[in-house]
């Protein structure tokens, strides 16, 4: 059992692990991350192997402070500093010009780097006393659904780490956003916690851009990311369901109902609330997908707001390479 209380000593062990080259698994408002130091390759490269993740794949360095973007970025664009104030610390990841101790074995090569400084205790308890920036993806084997809860990454990681840092159910529950503050406008390459509308209140417009991984230098890599193993199928509103002599999961938002025999239902929102969705959504499918069903069905969710990240992520889920 590698999950821990996020008591002072903990975090003490926990900091002190992170600068002896180790893996920490840590609770952030949005998914669990697993944490290596982000200036120490060797560290990193159990984050790669742990999760069975290519390299192609580059991380985000989470950071204490905003003080500390100056230790790993070139520069910070007048929109990024205006987004950073308004959404720091937060579900917002930032893509910044990155120095060079920043190791390229982390940012795929590229000459950016991904920067966000996490909104929960637990994050910045582990950040502040491991004294380094922690690059960390979600906890979770590459391609699978993201962790929300410590027992999430217990089950799916826990051999292969020491401390899983417990910070209960993950609020937000999707990742961040994640904008490339590099170019001008900038750039969403990722849906998440944070809206376009709200980042667009503060920035100005931005444009919608290709998240690394569907970019042509990874030519057929389009990742099936966030997946269940179990067949996921996304229907439009209106739209029905194939009868089916197999078990059937129903990821339920709201009044919704499926036209078909269901065996298991997970409701994410019994009144359609879309943040009160996304915090549900990864702990629904977990619970859909360990309960041997055939099919998972979903309806499209609507697209505004957080809603558009949950919806990137279930048609990620839905993609089967
Ligand atoms: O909410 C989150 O962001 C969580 C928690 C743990 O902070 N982390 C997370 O990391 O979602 P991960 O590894 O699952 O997603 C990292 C993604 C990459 O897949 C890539 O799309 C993008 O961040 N990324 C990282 N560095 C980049 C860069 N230099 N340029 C463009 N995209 C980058
Ligand atoms: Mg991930």
């Amino acid at each position: 059992m590698a999950i821990f209380e996020p008591t002072d000593e903990n975090l003490s062990k926990a900091g002190e692990l992170i600068r002896q080259g180790e893996l920490v698994s840590f609770a952030t408002e949005t998914v669990y991350g697993l944490g290596a130091n982000a200036l120490n390759p060797e560290a990193c490269e159990k984050i790669f192997k742990a999760k069975n993740r290519p390299h192609y794949d580059p991380l985000i360095v989470h950071l204490a402070s905003v003080d500390q973007v100056d230790d790993i970025c070139k520069e910070m664009p007048t929109k990024a500093q205006q987004a950073a104030e308004a959404f720091w610390p937060g579900s917002l990841t930032m893509i910044l010009p990155k120095k060079d101790v920043v190791p390229d074995s982390i940012t795929a090569n590229l000459d950016t780097v991904a920067v966000r400084i996490p909104n929960h205790p637990v994050a910045l308890g582990l950040l502040q006393n491991a004294k380094v920036p922690i690059a960390a993806p979600s906890a979770n084997p590459f391609g699978y659904l993201s962790p929300t809860t410590a027992a999430h990454v217990e089950e799916q990681l826990g051999d292969k780490l020491q401390i899983i840092l417990d910070g209960g159910e993950c609020d937000c529950g999707v990742e961040s956003t994640i904008i490339d503050f590099t170019t001008e406008p900038p750039e969403l390459l990722r849906f998440g916690g944070i809206s376009q509308e709200q980042i667009e209140s503060v920035c100005g417009k931005i444009n919608l851009g290709k998240p690394v991984l569907e970019r042509p230098l990874a030519p057929g890599q389009l990742a099936s990311h966030y997946s269940p193993n179990t067949e996921l199928i996304i229907l439009k509103e209106g739209e029905s369901a194939k009868e089916t002599d197999g078990k059937v999961g129903f990821l339920k938002f709201g009044d919704q109902n499926l036209n078909i025999n269901v065996d298991q239902t997970e409701e994410v929102s019994l009144d359609g609330n879309l943040e009160e969705a996304a915090h549900n959504l990864f702990s629904a499918l977990h619970k859909l997908d360990d309960s041997n069903l055939d099919v998972i069905y979903a309806y499209e969710f609507p697209d505004k707001g957080i809603g558009r990240a949950i919806m990137d992520r279930l048609k990620k889920a839905a993609v089967k390479l």
